[in-house]
């Protein structure tokens, strides 16, 4: 491919980082937008330029966009807590979907030709079969699902009616870490299953609590389709070119689901020791078992995972989240250029 220009919202968050660091790697130009809220100014990459500013602030997006020409704009930035989105729902409608179409529109403004947005499995709330594909009734689970369906359909008209194309990749679990070791997962407050396990086992946290054990899975806890993130970022890079004529729609995910229980056994055997644990009840709005139906993907980009092995994805997540305890942190201060700063959220 040659040279391109991309614009990433949330660059500095945990999957867009990594799609900074696959765009950088194929010799891009980057720029990230990020209000370092929930993002990290150390996951941004030497070689990708950082603008500090809010996905709410129209004037300094419409500063970025005027910087082009851009090749895409790629779409992270968002908050993605399911539990939070059941307590505060209007925080993540108005956060993510309001600022999210607002983003859209100035991107038809601008005449950007293609939007990527990372969207979420949640978006199919408690399917009735497995795997998961892209044809499974839309039935967002929570707020947060809503949210990013918003952002869906506001895409859909800017295609219909502005001819912007763009691609929604519904992200199943995201896991791992990058496999040279310059980024991984630090979310505050941390609420997944894998990050928590590391930290229960290298004793930085209290054991870990197993939310549900009566589910209908054959070890009754709940099923996940853990994707490691740099393979995540593969398929970003790969549906680019699907975007020429067209809109896509893919469900992003390896097609295999691990119970929470295994999840558990795998960092045991990284690590090399038991995980402490406990058994707790269920999570609110936990759906028993999520599974990617990618064959979509996998035929029309020529994707496929690398990280097959699970050990494997868990193993990238492990050895960042030991050698950095707190973090970002702990990273050391890089030298990624920065503008001048705009308006950031309080
Ligand atoms: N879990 C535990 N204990 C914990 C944390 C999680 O047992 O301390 C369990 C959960 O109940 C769930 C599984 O581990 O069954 C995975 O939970 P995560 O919180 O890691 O991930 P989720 O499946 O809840 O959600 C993730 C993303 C969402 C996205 C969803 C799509 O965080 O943004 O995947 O599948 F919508």
């Amino acid at each position: 491919m040659s040279r391109k220009r991309f614009l990433v919202t949330g660059g500095a968050g945990f999957v867009g980082s990594h799609i900074v660091a696959a765009l950088l790697a194929e010799g891009h130009e980057v720029v990230v937008y990020d209000n370092l809220s929930l993002g990290h100014r150390a996951a941004v990459l030497p070689g990708a330029r950082l603008i500090v500013g809010d996905l709410a602030d129209g004037a300094a997006i419409d500063a970025a966009l005027s910087d082009g020409p851009w090749d895409a704009v790629f779409h992270f930035a968002s908050l993605s807590l399911v539990g939070e989105s059941m307590t505060l729902p209007f925080k993540y409608l108005l956060e993510n979907g309001v600022n999210g179409i607002r983003l859209v529109e100035a991107c038809v403004r601008h005449g950007i030709k293609r939007f990527v947005l990372s969207s979420t499995a949640n978006l199919f709330g408690a399917a009735d079969r497995s795997p998961i594909d892209e044809t499974v009734a839309i039935n967002p689970h929570s707020p947060y699902g809503e949210s990013k369906f918003m952002v869906e359909r506001a895409l859909f008209w800017a295609d219909q009616i502005h001819g912007m194309r763009s691609a929604c990749l519904r992200y199943f679990n995201a896991a791992g870490a990058d496999p040279d070791g310059r980024l991984g997962e630090d979310h505050t407050p941390e609420t997944h299953l894998i990050p928590l396990a590391i930290d229960a086992v290298l004793g930085r946290r209290p054991p870990l609590s197993i939310f549900g054990s009566d589910y209908a899975t054959p070890d009754g806890t709940c099923i996940r389709d853990y994707i490691h993130v740099t393979d995540l970022a593969d398929a970003h890079i790969r549906v680019l070119t699907q975007l020429d004529n067209r809109s896509v729609h893919y469900n992003v995910g390896t097609g295999r689901g691990y119970s929470v229980l295994e999840i558990v056994e795998s960092v045991a055997r990284v690590a090399g020791k038991q995980v402490p644990a406990t058994m707790a009840g269920r999570r609110a709005g936990d759906p028993a078992v999520l599974v990617a139906g990618a064959d979509k993907l996998r035929s029309e980009t020529g994707w496929s995972p690398r990280f097959t092995d699970l050990d494997d994805v868990v193993g990238t997540a492990f050895r960042w989240r030991e050698a950095h305890p707190r973090g970002y942190d702990d990273a050391v201060a890089r030298s990624a250029p920065t503008s001048t700063p705009q308006r950031v959220r309080a």
